[in-house]
C-alpha cells in the first residue's frame, strides 16, 4: 500500500508544486483515491461529487486534476474556458473502458424511449448520450428523481446499479461493467480478516460485489466513509475500498484503527490507473500545461446537459 514515507526529495517536489500552483494560477484537485504525497498538496481532497461541484466552481485559470481521465475531462465539461491538466494521461478507468460509446449509441438506438443513467466514471463520448449522470454519493436521489413511469438503463456499473435498484426498489436493466479493482475484494478473505478485528466496522463502496455489500455495516462513496467513521462509536474500521483512502481517513480521524480491505491474495488493493499519477509527473504537468485535456465542443456541449442536471440536484 502506498504508505507515505517523507523525504527530502517529497518535501522539495511538493514546495515546487506550491510555488508553480501560484505562478500558474492553478488550484488542485485529488481524488480520495490518489497517493498521499499528492493528497498533501493539494486544494481539495474529495470523491466524484465534490470534485465536479468544485471543478465548476473554480475561478483558478488551471486545474491540475489529481485523479482519473474521466474526472478531468468532467472538469474540462463543466469548466471549459479553464485549462485541465492531468499528470498521466494514461490514468484510465476499467469501468469507463467497459462501455463504450458506439455500443451504448447501439442500444439506444434500438430502446429510443429508455432514460440512460450513467455513473460518472464513462467519457465524454459516453456522458454525451445519456439522460443524467450520477456518482456514488447521489445515485439513489438521482435515480429517486427519475419520473416512476420511466424505463432505466443504468450503465456501465452493474454492482452500484443492483445496489441503488436495492435502495430505491427501482427495477433497471443494468449494463454488464464493473470495477476491475473493487471485484477483487472477496467475502472470505473480509470475513476472516473480520475474525482478528472482531469490534471493526465493514465500510465498503457500492462498487463492490454482492457478497462483500451485504457483509458490511455502511455501503458509500468515499466522502461519506469519512463522516461515518468519523460519527461511528467503532473504534476499527475495515475499510473495503481502493487503498489511498486510508491516507485521508488516518489524517482526518485521529485515534481510530483503520485496516484497508484485503483480497484473496494481497492485505490491500490499489488501482493502477489512480496511482499513475506522482509527484514528478504532477510538477511537470504543471510547468508545461500538459498533458491538457481537450475535447470536441459539440461533444463536450452535449455532455454538460446530463451533468448539470445531476448538479442541479445539489451536494
Ligand atoms: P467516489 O465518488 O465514491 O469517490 O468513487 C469514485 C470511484 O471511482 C470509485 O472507484
Amino acid at each position: 500500500m502506498a504508505t507515505m514515507i517523507t523525504t527530502a526529495d517529497t518535501v522539495e517536489l511538493q514546495g515546487r508544486v506550491r510555488e508553480l500552483k501560484k505562478l500558474k494560477n492553478a488550484v488542485i484537485l485529488a481524488h480520495n483515491y490518489q497517493v498521499p504525497e499528492l493528497q498533501d498538496v493539494a486544494d481539495f481532497v474529495g470523491d466524484s461529487l465534490g470534485l465536479s461541484f468544485k471543478a465548476k466552481e473554480t475561478d483558478a485559470d488551471v486545474i491540475l486534476f489529481c485523479g482519473v481521465h474521466f474526472m478531468a475531462e468532467t472538469a474540462k465539461i463543466v469548466n471549459p474556458s479553464k485549462t485541465v491538466i492531468l499528470p498521466d494521461l494514461d490514468a484510465g478507468c476499467s469501468l469507463a473502458d467497459s462501455c463504450d460509446a458506439k455500443g451504448l449509441a447501439k442500444w439506444k438506438e434500438a430502446h429510443p424511449d429508455v432514460y440512460i443513467v450513467a455513473y460518472i466514471n464513462c467519457t465524454a463520448a459516453v456522458k454525451a448520450l445519456v439522460d443524467i449522470i450520477c456518482t456514488s454519493g447521489n445515485a439513489v436521489k438521482v435515480v429517486n428523481s427519475i419520473p416512476p413511469d420511466k424505463k432505466i438503463l443504468f450503465v456501465p456499473d452493474q454492482n452500484l446499479g443492483q445496489w441503488v435498484t436495492a435502495q430505491t426498489g427501482r427495477q433497471m436493466i443494468l449494463w454488464p461493467g464493473a470495477c476491475s479493482t473493487h471485484v477483487l475484494f472477496t467475502h472470505k478473505a473480509i470475513f476472516r480478516l473480520r475474525q482478528e478485528h472482531p469490534d471493526a466496522e465493514i465500510v465498503a463502496h457500492p462498487e463492490c460485489l454482492p457478497a462483500v455489500r451485504m457483509m458490511a455495516d455502511e455501503v458509500c462513496s468515499t466522502e461519506k466513509m469519512m463522516s461515518y467513521c468519523q460519527n461511528s462509536p467503532a473504534p476499527e474500521f475495515i475499510i473495503v475500498t481502493e487503498a489511498g483512502m486510508l491516507h485521508r481517513l488516518r489524517k482526518e480521524v485521529p485515534g481510530k484503527v483503520f485496516i484497508p480491505g484485503p483480497t484473496d491474495s494481497c492485505h490491500c488493493n490499489e488501482c493502477s490507473f489512480m496511482k499513475k499519477n506522482t509527484l514528478e509527473k504532477a510538477v511537470a504537468a504543471l510547468e508545461n500545461l500538459s498533458p491538457e485535456i481537450t475535447l470536441d465542443e459539440d461533444v463536450r456541449k452535449r455532455a454538460l446537459v446530463p451533468i448539470e442536471r445531476m448538479l442541479a440536484l445539489g451536494r
